[in-house]
């Protein structure tokens, strides 16, 4: 059954202590960019040209309207353009903010879904998204923070976890080295990765062939800095 080109409403059930945000996916579809062609500029298209192969090309625009969908739901503006600032290997952001909160962005794409999410209150946010037909290489495998014998999510949740949260932390597959579980609490998971707490959890109960795996983590709140000893 094809998939409806409008934004679904995602409930996502936030890891334990965290701040509450709101989500939205969109398939990655002709009939979607048709749909949301109203929410993009001329600036919009013009950057999605740097993505060569034509799936990548539709998730970033999808994206992007799907982002300006979810602020101006959020902030009750209408669909006029939100200065949002997209930006190659980073998170996307709002260009000037005008509004008194602060709000933190977040996509994920696959060939077949695209994510987005906001979070209020300062704290930061990341998503990640995969087909549960994608395979985890064993390098790839070796390099999650659950030690063996603990419980742990399947391979793909926790590469999906991983990813969030290196997301949430703003540094991507760079700062994967200094990734460490901390704990588990109420299906949640924490992580440290070098001055934040992040708290992640999975996204349960996403429809879709092949099945979406899905993962939010929110960046919660910076270590406090240890004075230093004389
Ligand atoms: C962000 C990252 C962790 C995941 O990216 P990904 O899985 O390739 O792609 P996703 O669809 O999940 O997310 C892409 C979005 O993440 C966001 N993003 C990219 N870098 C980011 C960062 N450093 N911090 C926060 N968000 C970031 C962008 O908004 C991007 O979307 P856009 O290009 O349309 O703007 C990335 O750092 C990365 O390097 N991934 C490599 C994946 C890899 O090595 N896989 C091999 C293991 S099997």
């Amino acid at each position: 059954m094809a998939q409806r080109p409008e934004p679904e409403p995602i409930a996502v059930r936030h890891p334990p202590g965290a701040a509450r945000g709101r989500y939205w996916r969109l398939p990655n579809s002709a009939a979607a960019l048709a749909r949301m062609g109203p929410w993009l500029t001329g600036r919009d298209r013009t950057l999605a040209r740097r993505h060569r192969l034509p799936r990548r090309r539709q998730a970033f625009l999808l994206a992007t309207a799907l982002l300006r969908y979810a602020l101006a739901e959020h902030l009750g503006t209408g669909r006029r353009a939100l200065p949002l600032q997209r930006r190659s290997q980073r998170r996307p952001r709002i260009r000037a903010m005008r509004w008194a909160e602060q709000l933190s962005l977040s996509v994920a794409h696959t060939d077949q879904w695209v994510l987005a999410g906001l979070l209020p209150g300062g704290r930061r946010l990341g998503l990640d998204l995969e087909a549960a037909t994608r395979s985890i290489s064993p390098a790839v495998a070796r390099r999650l923070p659950w030690p063996q014998g603990a419980l742990q999510p399947s391979l793909l949740q926790g590469w999906t976890l991983v990813e969030a949260a290196l997301k949430a932390d703003g540094r991507g597959i760079p700062a994967l080295a200094q990734l460490r579980l901390v704990g588990a609490d109420g299906g949640g998971w924490r992580f440290r990765c070098g001055d934040w707490l992040l708290r992640g959890a999975a996204i349960p109960g996403l429809s879709g062939h092949p099945r979406p795996v899905a993962a939010i983590a929110i960046a919660d709140q910076h270590f406090p800095k240890v004075a230093s000893t004389p």
